[in-house]
C-alpha cells in the first residue's frame, strides 16, 4: 500500500534552520537535537586545505587562529557566502544530528529554512547543498513562516499575525495569514551589525580595539535597545588592544554607552516594522491590533527591544518563549504535521 506523502516521512527526517550565526536542527520525534554556531575552521598546509573544525569547536577559535587556520562563517549576511563550505557544514550537522555517520539513513527528508529575501539562485543553491549532503528530498520553508509556526501563531487560519525575527544577519518582518506570507521584508540589520556598532563605538570613545566575541559578550551582558531610565545603568570591564600604545588594555563600558552605539540599528528595525504596518491590508492590520507582534531570533533577546517596538507601534509585543530555536521548531512541525502541508516548497 502506498502511504500518503506526509505519512511516508521516516523518523530520520530533520528540519534545519541554517542561520547566519547559529544552526539549529530538529529531528522528527525527538525535537531540537543540535544547536551550534555556523562556523567552520579551515586549515591550509602545503597548499592543501581541509576542514579542521565545525560548529562550537570552530567558534572557540574565532579571532585566535594561527595563520594556517582561518575561520569562516559560510552564511554571513543571511545568505550563503561560500556554498562549498556551507555544504560541508550542512553535511556535518546532519551526520551529527543522526548520531554519527555510521547511523546515517540512506536518504532522509530535510526541510531547510530560507530567508524570504533569498533569490531563486540562492534557493537552488541551498537545495542542492542539502541534496549533496545526502538528503533524499529537500523542502524549503520561509524562515518567517517557520518562526510563526514555532511560536504557535494561527498561520493556518484567516487571521493576520506579525512576526519580527531579528537574527544574526537579517531582520525579517512578515505578516502571515492562511498558510502564506501576506507581506514580507528583510533588512540587513541583525546581531552581527550590532556587534560591529559596539566595536566601532568603543574604538571611537576609548581608542580600544575589541574582538568580535568580546563585542558580542558586551551586547548580551549589558546591551539594550534604549538607555536605562536613570544614569549609566550597569557597566562592564572590557579588554582589548589600545590603539595608541598598541598594548593590551582595559576600559569600563556602561549600559548607556552601549544603548547609544545600538540606537541607529534599533531605529532601523523599528522603521522596517512601521513600513510593514503601512503596507498591510486593513483587514489584516485590524487583526494585528489584537494579535500584536511576536518577536523571535537571538536579537529579540536584546533588553527592552520589545518595549521600544511596542512604544513605536502602539501594538502589544511579545518575545517568543523559545526565541532562538523557534524557526527550527516550526520547520520541524511543518514537516511532521499535515495541517501545515503547503507551507513548504520542494522545487
Ligand atoms: N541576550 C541577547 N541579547 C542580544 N543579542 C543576543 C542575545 N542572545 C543572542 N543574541 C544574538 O542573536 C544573534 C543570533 O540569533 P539567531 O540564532 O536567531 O541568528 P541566526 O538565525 O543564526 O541568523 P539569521 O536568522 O539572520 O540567519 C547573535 O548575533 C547573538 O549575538
Ligand atoms: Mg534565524
Amino acid at each position: 500500500m502506498r502511504l500518503p506523502r506526509f505519512l511516508s516521512f521516516a523518523s530520520n527526517d530533520i528540519a534545519i534552520d541554517l542561520g547566519t550565526v547559529n544552526t539549529v536542527v530538529y529531528a522528527r520525534g525527538k525535537g531540537i537535537v543540535l544547536n551550534e554556531p555556523s562556523v567552520v575552521a579551515i586549515e591550509t598546509r602545503g597548499g592543501v586545505s581541509r576542514v579542521s573544525a565545525i560548529g562550537a569547536e570552530a567558534k572557540l577559535m574565532l579571532g585566535k587562529t594561527p595563520d594556517y587556520i582561518r575561520t569562516v562563517r559560510p552564511m554571513r549576511d543571511g545568505v550563503i557566502a561560500d556554498i562549498d563550505i556551507a555544504e560541508k557544514m550542512i553535511k556535518h550537522f546532519i551526520d551529527k544530528a543522526h548520531g554519527g555517520k555510521s547511523r546515517l539513513p540512506r536518504s532522509p527528508q530535510i526541510a531547510i529554512c530560507i530567508p524570504s529575501g533569498a533569490t531563486l539562485v540562492e534557493r537552488r543553491a541551498i537545495q542542492q547543498a542539502g541534496t549533496n549532503a545526502g538528503a533524499g528530498k529537500v523542502y524549503l520553508i520561509e524562515e518567517s513562516m517557520a518562526a510563526a509556526i514555532g511560536a504557535g501563531l494561527p498561520v493556518t487560519e484567516p487571521i493576520g499575525a506579525m512576526v519580527v525575527d531579528i537574527g544574526g544577519g537579517t531582520t525579517e518582518v512578515a505578516v502571515l495569514s492562511l498558510r502564506g506570507l501576506a507581506y514580507s521584508n528583510s533588512v540587513r540589520v541583525g546581531g552581527d551589525r550590532m556587534d560591529e556598532a559596539i566595536t566601532s563605538g568603543i574604538r571611537r570613545r576609548h581608542n580600544l580595539l575589541v574582538g568580535e566575541s568580546t563585542a558580542e559578550r558586551i551586547k548580551v551582558e549589558i546591551g539594550s535597545a534604549k538607555p536605562p531610565a536613570d544614569g549609566q545603568g550597569r557597566s562592564m570591564r572590557v579588554k582589548g588592544r589600545d590603539l595608541i600604545s598598541g598594548f593590551p588594555s582595559e576600559v569600563e563600558v556602561s549600559e548607556a554607552d552601549v544603548a547609544g552605539f545600538l540606537a541607529e540599528l534599533v531605529g532601523q528595525v523599528v522603521q522596517a516594522v512601521r513600513f510593514a504596518l503601512e503596507k498591510t491590508e486593513p483587514e489584516l492590520a485590524a487583526d494585528l491590533c489584537e494579535q500584536g507582534i511576536v518577536m523571535t531570533g537571538g536579537g529579540s533577546l536584546l533588553a527592552r527591544i520589545d518595549e521600544v517596538l511596542a512604544a513605536a507601534t502602539g501594538l502589544p509585543v511579545v518575545v517568543a518563549e523559545n526565541a532562538l530555536t523557534c524557526v527550527a521548531l516550526g520547520a520541524g512541525q511543518a514537516l511532521e504535521d499535515p495541517v501545515y502541508r503547503g507551507v513548504m516548497t520542494d522545487t
